[in-house]
């Protein structure tokens, strides 16, 4: 059980990158265009969480419920984390970001889960920030792979749905603050376990808007919040209770 604790630095931050397809319509941009847009945002975002001091950020890039979306736009969303792969690698080696990529794995094809493990493999010294990019995820069907995998207490299910949605998990720090940008206010089946205490920031700017400003504006917000872990708020006690 964590301590009641003021809210400081968020350790752990996740972020629902919405709006990526509006973005591009409202421009009359093709939605795919709305996507590589949204890539430039994911490295601004990186390189700003690591400067605030952000020790792991989840990115949601493509649920287990994408799949229903056109197939062009699926094949194109995967040619795109391709892309990154290849063009970032040596970028996020040389910051020090070790990358790990948490879903299943079986559905990607064959090209894109050997370059998953190669740069998870060339990352895995990295201490600056640990990124971690969510495909093919649903946090629902890592809950019930992790319950079906041992008998479970709250505690060691933590540890067993991190498991189940990566390799990387042990030793994973609960999410402090969850973000979501487009608009909208769901948590769409990402980290629903790991997110039971975040505090919960919501932005109507589009992910490839989204930048440093932002993620500080959401981390200052942090920082004032008082998370009390269902315990009693942190309120100065009354003069007469301190005599
Ligand atoms: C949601 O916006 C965004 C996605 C489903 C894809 C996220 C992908 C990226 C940010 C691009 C690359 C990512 C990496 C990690 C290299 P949406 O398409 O649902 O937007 P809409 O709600 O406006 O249609």
């Amino acid at each position: 059980m964590q301590s009641q604790r003021r809210a400081a630095a968020p350790r752990h931050v996740g972020i629902i990158m919405d709006g990526n397809g509006r973005w591009a319509t409202r421009r009359g941009l093709a939605r795919a265009q709305g996507h590589e847009a949204g890539m430039h945002a994911v490295r601004r975002t990186a390189e700003a969480a690591a400067n605030a001091g952000v020790q792991t950020l989840t990115l949601f890039a493509f649920s287990s419920a994408n799949w229903k979306r056109p197939a062009g736009e699926v094949s194109n969303l995967m040619r795109l984390f391709r892309v990154y792969l290849r063009a970032d690698l040596q970028r996020l080696k040389q910051s020090g970001v070790r990358l790990s990529i948490i879903g299943r794995r079986d559905r990607l094809g064959e090209d894109l889960t050997l370059q998953i493990d190669q740069a998870e493999a060339a990352t895995a010294q990295g201490r600056a920030l640990h990124l971690r990019v969510a495909i093919d995820y649903s946090a629902r069907d890592c809950i019930a792979r992790a319950a079906a995998a041992a008998q479970a207490t709250p505690e060691r299910m933590g540890a067993l749905i991190a498991r189940a949605a990566g390799p990387e998990g042990e030793g994973l720090e609960e999410v402090d603050l969850l973000i979501r940008t487009g608009g909208e206010k769901r948590l769409s089946d990402f980290l629903l376990w790991e997110a039971a205490y975040a505090e919960l920031w919501f932005t109507d700017r589009m992910w490839p808007d989204f930048g440093a400003e932002d993620l500080n504006a959401a981390l200052a917000e942090f920082s004032a919040r008082n998370r009390t872990f269902g315990m009693v708020p942190d309120e100065p006690r009354p003069a007469a209770a301190v005599a």
